[in-house]
Formats: C-alpha cells, sequence, structure tokens
C-alpha cells in the first residue's frame, strides 16, 4: 500500500485519479460533498465551491490531497465566468468538473413568477454553462477532460409542480449532448448524471410540508430504498475517470429503478399467458 494515499488501492486502475485536479460545485452538502470524498479518494485534488465557506472548509478538513475551496454565489450575472477565473488562479489545471451546485423550485404553474424562473435558471443552467465554457481551455491545454453535470429524473419525466425545475435539468441534459458534440475532437467528455430520490437536505422541506412523503415514495423505487449520495458520486467518478473513456454525451438515470416501476405500472395489468 502506498502510504500517501492509503484510500487508493482499493480502488480499480481506470478508476484512479492520480495527479488531476477535480472541480465539484456544490460541494459542501449532499451529493456534492459525496462527490467530493469519492474524487479524492480516488486521488483527485478537489476544488470546492459552494456560497458558505464554513461547510466547504469542513468538507475539504476530510480530505488528502491538498483540497482548494473557493466560495461563490452562482446566482449573479457573470458568477459561472468569475468563479473560473478565481479556480484557475488557484490551480494550474483543471481535468474533471462536477456541476452539481443546484436549488429546487416547487410551485404550480399559476404560482410561478418570473423571478422564481431567473432564479432558478440562473444557477441551475446558466452558471454551469458560463463555468463548463470558462473551464475548457485549461482542459484542452492538459489534453482533454471530462465534465459531469448533475441533472435529475425531473428532466427526462413531467413531475408535477416542478415546471421551472424540470426545464433547468432538462436544459443541462440537452447541453450536455451540444457540448459534447463541441468539445468531443478536443478530447472533453460530457455526461449528465440524473438521479431520483437521494436523501438529501434538498428534501427537507417537503418533508416538513408533506407528512409520509418520503415513506410513500420509497414505495415506488424498485429498489425498495431512498438513494444516497454515495450512490450518485460513485457513478460520479466512473464518468471522471477513464473507466468511460469512450463514452460521452450520454445522460445516466441513477433512480433506483423508479421510472421502470412507473412505466411498467401504468397499463392495465395483462391476463396470465397460456402456455
Ligand atoms: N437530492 C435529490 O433527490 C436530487 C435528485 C435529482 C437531482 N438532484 C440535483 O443534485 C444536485 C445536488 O443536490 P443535493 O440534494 O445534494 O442538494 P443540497 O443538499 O441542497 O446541496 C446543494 C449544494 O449546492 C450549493 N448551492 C446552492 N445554491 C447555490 C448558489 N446560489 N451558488 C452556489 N452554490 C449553491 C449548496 O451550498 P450553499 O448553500 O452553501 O451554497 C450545496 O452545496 C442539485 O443540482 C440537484 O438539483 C438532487
Amino acid at each position: 500500500m502506498n502510504s500517501a494515499d492509503p484510500g487508493i488501492d482499493t480502488i480499480g486502475a481506470e478508476h484512479r485519479l492520480s495527479g488531476k485536479v477535480a472541480v465539484v460545485t456544490g460541494a459542501s452538502r449532499g451529493i456534492g460533498e459525496a462527490c467530493a470524498r469519492v474524487l479524492d479518494a480516488a486521488g483527485a485534488r478537489v476544488v470546492l465551491t459552494g456560497r458558505t465557506t464554513s461547510d466547504l472548509q469542513r468538507v475539504a478538513a476530510g480530505l488528502r490531497h491538498d483540497p482548494v475551496v473557493v466560495t461563490a454565489d452562482l446566482a449573479p450575472a457573470g458568477a459561472g465566468t468569475d468563479l473560473a477565473r478565481r479556480i484557475l488562479d488557484q490551480v494550474d489545471r483543471v481535468d474533471v468538473l462536477v456541476n452539481n451546485a443546484g436549488i429546487p423550485m416547487r410551485r404550480t404553474p399559476a404560482q410561478l413568477t418570473e423571478a422564481d424562473l431567473d432564479l432558478v435558471f440562473s444557477i441551475n443552467v446558466r452558471s454551469l454553462a458560463m463555468l463548463s465554457i470558462a473551464l475548457a481551455p485549461s482542459m484542452i491545454a492538459g489534453g482533454g477532460g471530462s465534465v459531469i453535470n448533475i441533472s435529475s429524473v425531473a428532466g427526462v419525466h413531467g413531475p408535477l409542480g416542478r415546471v421551472a425545475y424540470a426545464g433547468t435539468k432538462g436544459a443541462v441534459d440537452a447541453m450536455t449532448r451540444a457540448l459534447a458534440a463541441d468539445w468531443g475532437p478536443q478530447g472533453i467528455r460530457v455526461n449528465s448524471v440524473a438521479p431520483g430520490l437521494i436523501a438529501t437536505a434538498i428534501w427537507e422541506e417537503a418533508r416538513s410540508t408533506v407528512p409520509g412523503l418520503i415513506e410513500d415514495l420509497a414505495g415506488q423505487i424498485a429498489l425498495k430504498r431512498w438513494g444516497l449520495s454515495d450512490d450518485v458520486a460513485d457513478v460520479v467518478l466512473f464518468f471522471a475517470s477513464d473507466a468511460s473513456r469512450y463514452v460521452t454525451g450520454e445522460t445516466l438515470v441513477v433512480d433506483g429503478g423508479m421510472a421502470r416501476v412507473a412505466a411498467s405500472s401504468s397499463p392495465p395489468a395483462l391476463p396470465e399467458l397460456e402456455t
């Protein structure tokens, strides 16, 4: 075992990220925190970003490969480009970008305002695109890279009361395919991961306002449990690493089979087949 990297020899060779720099947005908790931990365990130096410095520092304190904290709010105009500049002030290369920061937006169509739409699109879409575009030259200079966008099953299906949120996540998957086409010749792969129901702080409001929701939803999942942040982070590691070297422009749903249950329960039950 390499004494400097006690966890790395448990990771398959194709998943190792030694010498790579990985940026994770929204790294202060939930899925982003899990991604930061998994990428660090694979040997990457992780740049953690989010709005709350103390939370980012708490996560960074548990990492072993000289992590960097860059505090930033991704809502204002210009935030994605500005964050890229501040990241490149601190590290000399970027190989992996995990665009994870995002906010939910639960509103009926009648409740939805233009300000709501502007806010959720500014964080979930605009900054994601501009940060990616501003970091791409660094990846190209290093011979290529991997961008992983965290979208959602909400962008694939039509969830009630999620017009704006679903719109942002559908946009993320569409941009994933378009950027993969643009950047493929320069060696940058772009994929998205679409989580289903993952137990994080993002569900706290729904848990308190809709009694029984959490338990009801678990029954609709083939694997009969909510996902954990690590369930998503392990798929992110696959896309970050050489194990996915011939995969780009794809969206991988990580939902415990929830979409399959929904699809198989919609048609009327078939009669028994006669043999
Ligand atoms: N949990 C699920 O069930 C689920 C399902 C599908 C998709 N997703 C997606 O997965 C991603 C992570 O979700 P999560 O459940 O881990 O959420 P979470 O626990 O609420 O974490 C969100 C992260 O984004 C950061 N963030 C929020 N607003 C920001 C802003 N304006 N500027 C910069 N950073 C900001 C937060 O840090 P600060 O508050 O400190 O800024 C935090 O680190 C999101 O894109 C979400 O849409 C989640």
